[in-house]
C-alpha cells in the first residue's frame, strides 16, 4: 500500500470522524465512575455512535467483540468491556474508541482516574498525557518519525516509567491501521521524514514498572508482566504546513 498522504478535503473528512470519536469519549468521561461496569460504558458508546450515524472501527476488527477497549489498572490496552468488571474507587480506566464516518476513520484514547486515585497513579497519567503532547508538538514537516518516539521516551523514562514497545501507533485514513508504524520510542533525527498530509494516530502506552506486556488467553487483553499500572492516551494528528492539527481534540 505505501504511505497515503491526505489533501485538505480528506483531512476535513478525518476531522469529522475524529469529532465523532471525541463526542463519544466526552460522554464516557462524563459518566464513567465507580460502580459502573465497563460493559455499560460500551453500551453507552454504541448508542451514541448510532445517533451520530457512524460505525465502530473496533467491533468485528479481527473478531474484536465490542466498540470500546476498556483497560483497567495493569491492563495496558485492548481490555474487553465486561459485565463483571465493576469500576471501583482508585482505578485507572483507559478508554480507547475508534469510528468510521463517511468512510474515514477516527481513533483516540484517554486514561481516566476513577474517584480518588493514588498520587502515584495520577503522576503516571499526567506523564503519559504530557508525553503525547510532546509527541504531537514534534509533528512538524521535515521532522522525522524518531522525533515523535523520542519525545515520548525522553519524557517518561527519566521519571522511572517504561515505554511499551510491543504495541505502536499507526497511520490512519480510510483504514484504521495504515503505514507507517509510529513507535513511542526512537532516536531524534532518525527514521521517516514527516511530510505534509501524513496523518498518524500517536498512542503512548506507559507502564509504571517494566515495559514487558503479556496477552491473556482471550487473545486481546494486554497486561503488564509485572502487574504494574499502565496508562494510555491517543490522538489522531494531521501534519500540515501550519504545524500539527489534532483531529481528535474536541
Ligand atoms: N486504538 C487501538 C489501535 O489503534 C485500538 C484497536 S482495538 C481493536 O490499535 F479492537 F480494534 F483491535
Ligand atoms: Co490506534
Amino acid at each position: 500500500m505505501g504511505i497515503q498522504l491526505k489533501n485538505a478535503s480528506q483531512i476535513a473528512k478525518l476531522r469529522e470522524a475524529n469529532l465523532v470519536v471525541a463526542d463519544v469519549l466526552d460522554i464516557l468521561e462524563g459518566v464513567a465512575k465507580p460502580g459502573l461496569t465497563t460493559w455499560e460504558l460500551n453500551e453507552i458508546a454504541a448508542h451514541r455512535l448510532k445517533q451520530l450515524k457512524a460505525e465502530s472501527a473496533f467491533l468485528g476488527y479481527h473478531d474484536y467483540p465490542a466498540v470500546l477497549c476498556t483497560s483497567v489498572n495493569q491492563v495496558v490496552v485492548h481490555g474487553i468491556p465486561r459485565k463483571d468488571v465493576v469500576l471501583k474507587d482508585g482505578d485507572l480506566l483507559s478508554i480507547d474508541f475508534g469510528a468510521f464516518k463517511d468512510g474515514w476513520c477516527g481513533d483516540s484514547a484517554r486514561t481516566l482516574p476513577m474517584g480518588k486515585v493514588s498520587p502515584a497513579a495520577q503522576a503516571l497519567v499526567d506523564a503519559t498525557r504530557e508525553s503525547l503532547e510532546r509527541a504531537i508538538a514534534a509533528c512538524v514537516v521535515g521532522n522525522r518519525l524518531g522525533d515523535i518516539g523520542s519525545a515520548v521516551q525522553s519524557h517518561v523514562e527519566p521519571l522511572g516509567y517504561s515505554v511499551v514497545q510491543q504495541f505502536v501507533g499507526h497511520g490512519i485514513g480510510r483504514r484504521m491501521h495504515e503505514e507507517p508504524n509510529v513507535p513511542n520510542f526512537g532516536v531524534k533525527g532518525r527514521g521517516l521524514r514527516l511530510s505534509e498530509g501524513l496523518v498518524v494516530a500517536i498512542e503512548p502506552m506507559i507502564n509504571a514498572g517494566g515495559a514487558e506486556v503479556f496477552v491473556e488467553e482471550d487473545g486481546w487483553t494486554a497486561v503488564t508482566k509485572d502487574g504494574s499500572l499502565s496508562a494510555h492516551f491517543e490522538h489522531s494528528v494531521a501534519i500540515t504546513r501550519n504545524g500539527p492539527l489534532v483531529l481528535s481534540r474536541p
